[in-house]
């Protein structure tokens, strides 16, 4: 299993990261916002045609203590399945991790532009054990995250959001930050009432959360995540508000 990690927007360590990596490092670092950008890259992560995970930032374990309980509290409270959607997924372990752990039922959507990530994911789901709740189902999509209605995702679907590096990656792209926007802003009309969008991140505060506000209003929380090789990860929480409960005044 692979990981990239990517410095702040702009910064100078990011190209030295990238550069010695691989030869269409550059190639990536200028298309990100392109689908044939990432077709490639994930094209090169299958080694002899046999696909593997690859995780941005961190995998799946890294962040499962957080992830849980935090479908629990998205969760309906009914019994019925908690409604998750993991855009921009890639080739995570994100999605088939928590379909797998979770002891309540979870209904996830993987979406990612890229057919190959799609293609290499769903390989790797026909060969992961199955999930720890029997009603829970994942299903994936090859759809563009910034046009999830167009995609067929509806206002209200899910209770909870997850972008693992997606946001990042279209704001270091030249027309980015307009797409960015439009990202953050699919992702809260498609969470219901209550919901939650977790963005993760190693983009600092300062950018992040005056773009975040910007672009979904205010009541931006941050978490740290923690350091892993000296890089400081964050859990950047927006929320759409609960429908508010009318009280009596109100109706009279
Ligand atoms: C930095 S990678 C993160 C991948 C994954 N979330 C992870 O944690 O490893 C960005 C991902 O976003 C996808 N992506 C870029 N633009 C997109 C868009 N408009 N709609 C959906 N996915 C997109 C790319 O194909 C790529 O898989």
């Amino acid at each position: 299993m692979a990981t990239l990690m990517l410095s702040p927007r702009g910064g100078p360590a990011l190209g030295t990261l990238l550069r010695p990596l691989c030869s269409w490092a550059d190639g990536l670092l200028h298309g990100m916002a392109q689908p044939g950008t990432w077709d490639h890259f994930y094209t090169q992560q299958d080694t002899a045609g046999t696909p593997s995970h690859f995780n941005w930032f961190f995998d799946y374990t890294a962040i499962s203590g957080l992830l849980l309980p935090a479908l629990r509290e998205c969760g309906s409270p009914e019994a019925s399945p908690t409604r998750v959607l993991d855009v921009g997924c890639g080739t995570s372990d994100l999605g088939l991790g928590l379909y797998r752990d979770s002891p309540h039922p979870v209904h996830i959507a993987c979406v990612d532009v890229s057919p190959v990530a799609i293609r290499s994911l769903h390989q790797l789901l026909q060969e992961a054990p199955p999930p720890r709740h029997p009603l829970s189902q994942i299903h994936l999509y090859v759809a563009d995250a910034t046009d999830l209605e167009g995609g067929g995702f509806g206002d209200g679907s899910f209770h909870l959001v997850l972008d693992k590096g997606t946001c990042d990656s279209l704001l270091r792209c030249p027309k980015g930050p307009g797409q960015a926007g439009r990202l953050v802003a699919e992702c809260l009309q498609v969470l219901c009432p209550g919901g939650s969008l977790l963005q993760f991140s190693d983009e600092d505060p300062d950018a992040r959360v005056p773009f975040l506000e910007q672009v979904g209003g205010a009541g931006v929380t941050v978490q740290e995540v923690g350091h892993i090789a000296g890089i400081c990860y964050y859990v950047y929480t927006l929320g759409r508000p609960a429908l508010e409960t009318p009280t009596s005044g109100a109706l009279d």
